[in-house]
């Protein structure tokens, strides 16, 4: 079996429909693994994946698409926690609403369906979890207080649940993409004088492309990484220099 091979493999990625959720969701497909995406809003109208609606802020709505997925898919061996908000504003005026908002898609429905998928897991055997951290798990972000509070936390569940599950085989990591043009990143990015920073804080000089995330997420989802578990992965140009 090549290193990298994931043929056949049961995958689940949140935030499918769109930007880096759905890029990964057709990386995995491409790679040969069975897929199926939890959409919100605009479903996906992709080929090959298996869609499923899920509000990941409702609880029971995202237990419901869990199990509407694994019993599609037959089973989960991998799970992207895609899924993802953000917005900046002045933490003084930081409507306490919405940064409990981005902590409760970021941080708790990512642990909500990381429990899900592990306990599947955890009775099959094995399996792949992969966190969708950021640049921003390390380094604050500027008026990005919840976005930047979230992302470090889910770093931190990442290392967390890599101690409990490693004994059941299962990977848990994180991978941080550099800045990648998106619904989430375009007013950052295309605004001159912040893009402009943020390129120049990129020793590779450029921003990434989805492309660019290929690598990792196969090195993660795959045999390949079966003695890694709880780091984090930039993939980032080296922004975290
Ligand atoms: N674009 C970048 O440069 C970049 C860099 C580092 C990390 N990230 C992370 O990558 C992930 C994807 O971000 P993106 O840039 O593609 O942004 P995006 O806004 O295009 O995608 C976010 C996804 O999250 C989903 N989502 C949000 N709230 C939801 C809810 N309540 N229920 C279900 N789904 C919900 C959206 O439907 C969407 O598919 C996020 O976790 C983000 O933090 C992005």
């Amino acid at each position: 079996m090549e290193l990298f091979d994931i043929t056949g493999k049961r995958a689940l990625v949140t935030g499918g429909s769109r930007g880096i959720g759905l890029a990964l969701a057709r990386m995995l497909k491409e790679a040969g693994a069975r897929v199926a995406v939890f959409y919100h809003g605009t479903p996906v109208k992709e080929e090959g994946f298996i869609p499923v609606k899920c509000d990941l802020l409702d609880a029971a709505d995202t237990r419901r698409a869990f199990a509407e997925a694994k019993e599609a898919l037959g089973g989960i061996d991998i799970l992207i926690n895609a899924a993802g908000l953000h917005k900046k504003d002045d933490a003084e005026h930081f409507p306490a609403e919405e940064w409990e908002e981005i902590l409760r898609v970021n941080v708790v429905a990512a642990f909500r369906v990381s429990q899900l998928a592990g306990r599947e897991m955890i009775a099959q055997g094995g399996g792949k979890i992969v966190n969708i951290c950021s640049v921003r798990s390390v380094l604050a972000g500027d008026r990005s207080s919840a976005y930047s509070a979230s992302k470090a936390a889910l770093l931190q569940m990442t290392k967390a649940l890599a101690k409990e599950w490693g004994k059941h085989h299962i990977n848990v990591n994180g991978l941080a993409p550099g800045y990648i043009l998106t619904d989430m990143t375009a007013p950052s990015m295309n605004d001159p004088e912040t893009g402009g920073r943020l390129l120049s804080h990129t020793p590779l000089g450029r921003f990434g492309e989805m492309e660019d995330l290929k690598g990792a997420l196969l090195f993660l989802c795959s045999r390949a990484s079966d003695y890694v578990t709880g780091i984090l992965l930039p993939v980032d140009g080296g922004f975290l220099c």
